[in-house]
């Protein structure tokens, strides 16, 4: 397997990158650099392996939860997120973020979907379904948890229809049993064709070197054109350069960022990405003619965000006794099970086409039924193995 990390740029870094409004910005891009910290929890984790990832989709499952929770579990998102989801900004953000990507005009398409799948009977709080209509545009979705494996099978089909396809099964069984209480989840759909696409013809096989020495003949895709491209250097001296690969209509690209050094750590670099930097990139590459070579690569990943999350501050959602909910319900005690994300990503001498899928799959405490005899009872003393009764009685008053 290559060596490679990618990290999905589009949606919310670029619409950072290049403000539609000012307002806007300053959400997207608090948004962008939380999903970004999230990302480098993800691969601090695994530092040697691919690594697809969702910036955006990690960033609107929390602000989802950040909706619902109260109390230390809230200011632990809001710390880091540090925004506020009821902050005027962000419906105004997403809003714009969803014009940019559904202008007709834009041929590369950009599918953005978020859902709240709920326990049919679970009491919701009064203003939460107005709230979440507001900010995110959808509404909350009931299904029967109670049938479980019906209920995720509505998920995954869902999470299918709004991947093209490209994301099935994605909650595997097992994720979800009675004690669930919703599942939050976003789906993003991406495919885009590159404003200069490769020809297949000059497609052919190179060694590509890994980060153990060893090296691994892959398809190299390779075209002469004019790029944006920067060479830049790290606090540390790290030097490394940055080549953007516009899709059609130039408001998304692929940036591409790589060491100089062949066995330079890819870290040095992904520890120090934030919006500001790739806006700084940005603002400094040229157009400058370049012999590109990249390798074609199809990736599949997928993360348990629960380490990368706590690791950021967000601890008290995951906690049975700790959660707090209550601008969800406060009709039972609720805390956040699972966190996870799938992706999945091919790039090809025409373009790309990637996928992603995130969710927060939220139980119920379930604390014990209770049983409490508070009136009248009958008591029998039995014998078991003979069935033979050897007392009986009613209580009528203790
Ligand atoms: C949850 O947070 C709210 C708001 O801060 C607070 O009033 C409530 O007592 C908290 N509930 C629990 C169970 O901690």
């Amino acid at each position: 397997m290559m060596m490679m990390m990618m990290m999905m740029l589009p949606p919310a870094l670029l619409a950072a990158a290049r403000p539609p409004g000012p307002g806007v910005s300053r959400v997207a891009g608090l948004a962008t650099d939380f999903g970004l910290e999230v990302f480098r929890e993800v691969v601090k984790a695994s530092p040697e392996r691919n690594v697809a990832f969702s910036p955006y989709g990690v960033a609107a499952v929390l602000a989802m939860l950040q909706l619902g929770a109260a109390g230390d579990s809230r200011s632990q998102i809001e710390g880091a997120m540090r925004f506020a989801v009821d902050d005027w900004g962000i419906p105004q953000a997403l809003r714009q973020l969803q014009k940019l990507v559904m202008d007709p005009r834009n041929r590369d398409v950009v599918g953005l979907a978020d859902a709240v799948f709920v326990q049919r009977d679970l009491e919701l709080a009064p203003d939460f379904m107005p709230r979440f209509h507001r900010i995110f545009r959808q509404t909350v979705k009931q299904v029967d948890f109670t049938e479980s494996e019906q209920a995720r099978g509505i998920i995954n089909d869902w999470v299918q229809k709004h991947t093209e396809g490209m994301i099935q099964d994605f909650l595997q069984k097992g994720t979800l049993d009675e004690r669930t209480r919703l599942v939050l989840v976003d789906a993003i759909h991406f495919k885009g064709l590159w404003s200069l696409p490769f020809q297949a013809a000059a497609t052919r096989p190179r060694l590509f070197h890994k980060i153990d020495g060893s090296s691994t003949s892959v398809p190299m895709m390779e075209q002469t054109a004019k790029f944006n491209y920067g060479e830049f250097s790290t606090p540390e001296g790290m030097e490394y350069d940055v080549i953007e690969l516009p899709y059609q209509e130039e408001t998304l690209s692929m940036l591409i960022a790589a060491p100089f050094g062949k066995d330079a750590a890819l870290s040095a670099l992904s520890s120090r990405i934030n919006t500001r930097l790739v806006a700084d990139w940005q603002s400094s590459m040229v157009r400058v003619t370049r012999l590109l070579v990249l390798p074609k690569f199809s990736l599949e990943s997928e993360a348990d965000l629960r380490g990368p999350l706590e690791a950021l501050g967000v601890r008290d959602v995951f906690s049975a006794s700790k959660a707090n909910f209550s601008s969800l319900s406060g009709q039972e005690s609720l805390f956040v099970a699972q966190a996870l994300q799938k992706v999945k990503i091919d790039v090809s001498e025409s373009g790309t086409e990637a996928s992603s899928a995130t969710a927060a799959v939220v139980y119920s405490r379930m604390a014990p039924l209770e049983v409490v005899l508070d009136r009248p009872f009958l008591f029998l003393v039995r014998h078991n193995p003979t069935g033979t009764l050897l007392f009986m009685g009613q209580v009528m008053e203790p």
